[in-house]
């Protein structure tokens, strides 16, 4: 299963999501390796902080890396660069776009859209960093990707500070604690908006491909 996550928006939370998506599939039992594709190594700097329970490779070194692995995920780097997007996006079963229920992350969504759309490559929109006292704003930018036709993933991965705790100590949102060592009180709220938009994408991924391995369908 090869998952990119791209968009030309910084800070949407792409390598949150790579990183979440990568430990939900490896706690399941499958071979997990992230690609960092970012210039900024994001996700390798992520990994650093902890130990997280799967394999991040630079780009560089994907080739060999990733021969074994059953589900290969891409973080890509905020860009523009239609060439560079077209490059990450060939081959993806699906690329996923983490999108901010803002105007400009919604218009810049659409745009990166209807490339992989000319390109023939299947895509979804995640909505991220929703916060739960503007739903409203969520529910307005949903609908509005809708109306240029794209899938939308079910469901949003919620504005919770428990995700920047994770970040810093290198962990995924389920084992964020606070300075004193205190599990996080929203934790699984983040934990579990990830663990449901995984199975979407695992369903949609095999509805997609009568070939995708046996080990992604025991898992779904
Ligand atoms: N759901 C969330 N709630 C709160 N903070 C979040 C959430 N998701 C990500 N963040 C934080 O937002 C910041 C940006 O996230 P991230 O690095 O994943 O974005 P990105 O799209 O990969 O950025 P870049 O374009 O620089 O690669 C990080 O500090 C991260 O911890
Ligand atoms: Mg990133």
């Amino acid at each position: 299963m090869f998952i990119t996550v791209s968009g030309q928006k910084g800070g949407v939370a792409k390598t949150c999501t790579s990183i979440h998506l990568a430990t939900y599939w490896s706690l399941k039992g499958l071979k997990v390796c992230v690609v960092d594709a970012d210039r900024n190594r994001s996700a390798l700097a992520y990994a650093s902080r902890g130990s997280l329970p799967f394999k991040i490779v630079p780009v560089e070194a994907a080739a060999k890396a990733t021969r074994s692995a059953d589900v290969v995920i891409t973080d890509g780097q905020a860009s523009t660069d239609e060439e560079e997007l077209k490059h990450l996006a060939f081959g993806s079963d699906l690329v996923i776009l983490p999108t901010a229920p803002t105007a400009r992350s919604v218009e810049l969504t659409v745009e990166m859209a209807s490339l992989l759309k000319k390109l023939n490559v299947e895509h979804s929109v995640l909505l991220v960093k929703v916060d739960f006292r503007q739903k409203r704003c969520a529910q307005e930018a949903r609908e509005a990707l809708k109306k240029f036709d794209l899938k939308v993933l079910q469901g949003d991965i919620p504005l919770l500070s428990a995700f920047d705790k994770a970040e810093s100590q290198g962990a995924a949102v389920i084992k964020a604690v606070d300075d004193r060592g205190r599990a996080d009180p929203r934790r699984m709220t983040g934990w579990s908006a990830y663990c449901s938009i995984a199975q979407q994408i695992q369903c949609q991924i095999l509805k997609n491909s009568s070939d995708s391995n046996n080990l992604i369908a025991m898992t779904a």
